[in-house]
């Protein structure tokens, strides 16, 4: 997928890249005058006295700075927002089949529904959880969220996110993450797209702490990638879409706003194939708990309590002896979103397809149906099984995940994915060893 773009190998790194060379001053960030005629201009992620190992800013030289624009209106949209409150949240375990593909023409903006959420861009905690559906490229429009940084999740074909400091080509099983405020297109590469979006409020997305598993495993920095200065030096009558506290807004501009020839710094988009997940887990009995399978983590003010970690299941080896190998039956303080772009989950027989998705909230009782619980309760744990071809996810956050109106009401929430628990059965018997 990468074949044809350059990237720039790291996570967080203090990154620089040059679509004409010389571009980029030496020893300084704003000269009295930038090499042919560019503007510069810093872009902060952080507070400027964040500490500086969680500080992230970049510096663009742009053809012109980003203030050049007509005033912003409200721009109507009916399905993404962050009206986390306009439904009851619910103890129920809730699944969705997979969004369904749009037959009008809609491009990756038009496209997202939210689904969940809690907290806010006001408050600068939380998550909002959308999917979008598309069939056609951003046309004569750019987008930029001043709400949260973008976690996109495809599920079904490729995009081409083309941002203010590059290009991020993205197949499903690669993620792609833009930060808040950076302004990007979405085209598509094949004639239809659908996926996943986390839009975090919170602290910035980094990459979890190891602790006793070592200096390296799970998600290496140098497989994150972000993208080589790339700028579009183009005129005419384009809108540039804001979201800002949960609404819309468009301004008219006269050019693309992706003309930045040069940038360095650490704050920028990158992109990360999942398939090089480095996979950590028993090797004697049980599981681990799924932290172990942590991508990114959004903290909180609260050690070791995420905002909202990235979560997935990837092919893997279950090895576990005399142990119950899907997932256990729990009931967990955080609350879990989860949704599926490839294969099948292996705590479920059936119900849950790619491009579905599942919410089970703060304590309420989940794990394997009653089909997973007695094949994986006969099997014999004295061969390895191999988990092939599947690539579940889990956005799990700190706060109860509130379900939006348009998720309750829609024709894919299941309304029967209870039952997939009844039929668990009772087989307590004293005088059995
Ligand atoms: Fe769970």
């Amino acid at each position: 997928m990468s074949v044809g773009i350059d990237y720039q190998s790291g996570f967080g790194n203090e990154f620089a890249s040059e679509a004409l060379p010389g571009v980029l001053p030496a020893g300084q960030n704003s000269p009295q005058r930038v090499a042919h005629g560019l503007y510069a201009e810093q872009l902060s992620g952080t507070a400027f006295t964040a500490p500086r190992h969680a500080n992230r800013r970049s510096w663009l030289y742009r053809i012109r700075p980003a203030a050049v624009h007509a005033p912003f209106a409200p721009l109507a949209h009916a399905r993404l927002h962050n009206r986390f409150d306009e439904a009851p949240a619910t103890p129920n375990q809730l699944r969705w089949d997979p969004w369904p593909l749009p037959e009008a023409p809609t491009d990756f903006l038009d496209g997202l529904v939210t689904l969940a959420g809690n907290g806010g861009p006001a408050e600068q905690a939380g998550v909002g959880i959308h999917v979008y559906a598309a069939n056609r490229s951003m046309q004569g429009r750019f987008f930029y969220d001043a709400d949260g940084e973008l976690l996109i999740v495809p599920q079904q074909g490729r995009l081409r996110i083309a941002t203010e400091l590059g290009v991020l080509a993205v197949a499903p099983l690669e993620i792609a993450v833009v930060p808040r405020g950076v302004r990007f297109r979405v085209e598509l590469l094949d004639a239809q797209a659908r996926g996943y979006v986390a839009e975090n409020f919170g602290a910035l997305l980094r990459l979890p702490d190891l602790g006793p598993v070592g200096a390296n495993s799970m998600a290496l920095p140098r497989d994150f990638l972000a993208p080589v200065a790339a700028y579009e030096d183009v005129e005419g009558d384009f809108a540039l879409v804001a979201k800002f506290q949960g609404a819309l807004w468009q301004a008219r501009i006269g050019h693309s706003p992706l003309d930045v020839v040069a940038w360095h710094g650490n704050y920028a988009p990158y992109k990360y194939d999942l398939t090089r997940y480095n996979t950590v887990g028993s090797i004697s009995v049980d599981h681990p708990d799924p932290s172990i399978f942590t991508v990114l983590t959004s903290p909180s003010d609260t050690p070791g309590t995420a905002n909202m970690d990235f979560v997935i299941f990837p092919p893997r080896w279950l090895v576990a002896e005399h142990t119950f190998r899907p997932p256990y039956f729990h009931r967990n303080v955080a609350s879990e979103f989860m949704g599926l772009v490839e294969g099948q989950y292996d705590a479920k027989a059936g119900g849950f397809a790619p491009g579905g998705a599942s919410l089970h909230n703060c304590m309420s009782g989940h794990g394997p149906d009653a089909a997973s619980f007695e094949k994986a309760s006969a099997a014999d744990t004295s061969v390895p099984d191999h988990l092939a071809g599947t690539m579940a996810f889990m956005f799990e956050t700190r706060k109860v995940i509130r379900p939006t109106r348009q998720a309750l009401e829609a024709p894919q929430l299941q309304r029967d994915y209870y039952r997939c628990w009844q039929g668990i059965a009772r087989h307590f018997d004293p005088e059995r060893p």
